[in-house]
């Protein structure tokens, strides 16, 4: 019997927008006809200073999600959120381990993992994204490097119940080049056989592995169709009106 994971499709807005641009985002949004809450959760992440305004106004089908937070308790960490001031806002998600932050920032896989642990532990529910590098995609190391990655969290958590993992390849992270659906497919099977090997058969084959980069209106609906694709990690075209049909691509799993 397949499991019922719903479709989940977050909106990573990075770091863009003015206070009209986020207005006009919100507005397609919310005019938007997209299928019900029974078929696809949608999240969208708007930079920090957005937050209040884009959950205040926009319509009760969506949810917001922080694009990082703080590895733990705040106090004298300047520049930082805490995750503690997410769950005092009403936010409900948090991206965490964004190939951009690992790979600018520095964040180690041991640093990510203490995040998503920590922001769990205060009650946020967690996009936490893994991902290879062109150079470790050709030299065969991909599922060794998400597995890695993924296992930093593994070792850190109790329970993957509040966690969506996104699968996203750096090299297909706004740069036009979308994994193929073969590609995604291959790498989601592998991370749920890594599930099941190493964490249980349950979490294996009930948590949501959502696929990340350059998703697109008019790529969405192949990849959805993946069996083990469970939903989308969109940067660029979460911005544009093309959003609401990568939205849509949810009516591909409940008619499959
Ligand atoms: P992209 O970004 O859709 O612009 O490739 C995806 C992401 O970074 O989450």
């Amino acid at each position: 019997m397949a499991m019922a994971r719903k479709f989940f499709v977050g909106g990573n807005w990075k770091c863009n927008g003015t206070t009209e641009d986020v207005k006009k985002i919100v507005a397609t949004l919310n005019a938007g006809d997209v299928p019900s809450t029974d078929v696809v959760e949608v999240v969208v992440s708007p930079p920090y200073v957005f937050l209040p305004l884009v959950q205040s106004s926009l319509k009760p089908n969506f949810q917001v999600a922080a694009q990082n937070c703080w590895v733990k308790k705040g106090g004298a960490f300047t520049g930082e959120i805490s995750a503690e001031m997410l769950v005092n806002l009403g936010i409900p998600w948090v991206i965490i381990g964004h190939s951009e932050r690992r790979a600018l920032l520095k964040e180690s896989n041991e640093f990510v993992g203490d995040k998503v642990a920590y922001a769990l532990a205060q009650g946020l529910k967690v996009i936490a994204c893994v991902g290879e590098t062109l150079e470790e995609r050709e030299s065969g190391s991909t599922m060794d490097v998400v597995a890695a990655q993924t296992k930093a969290i593994a070792d850190r958590v109790t329970s993957w119940e509040n966690i969506v993992l996104a699968y996203e390849p750096v090299w297909a992270i706004g740069t036009g080049k979308v994994a193929t659906p073969a590609q995604a497919q291959e790498v989601h099977n592998e991370l749920r056989k890594w599930f099941q090997a190493n964490v249980s058969s349950e979490v294996a084959s009930t948590i949501r592995i959502i696929y990340g980069g350059s998703v697109s209106g008019a790529n969405c609906k192949e990849l959805a169709a993946q069996p083990d694709l469970d939903g989308f990690l969109v940067g660029g075209a979460s911005l544009k009106a093309e959003f609401i049909d990568i939205i849509k691509s949810a009516e591909v799993k409940k008619n499959a």
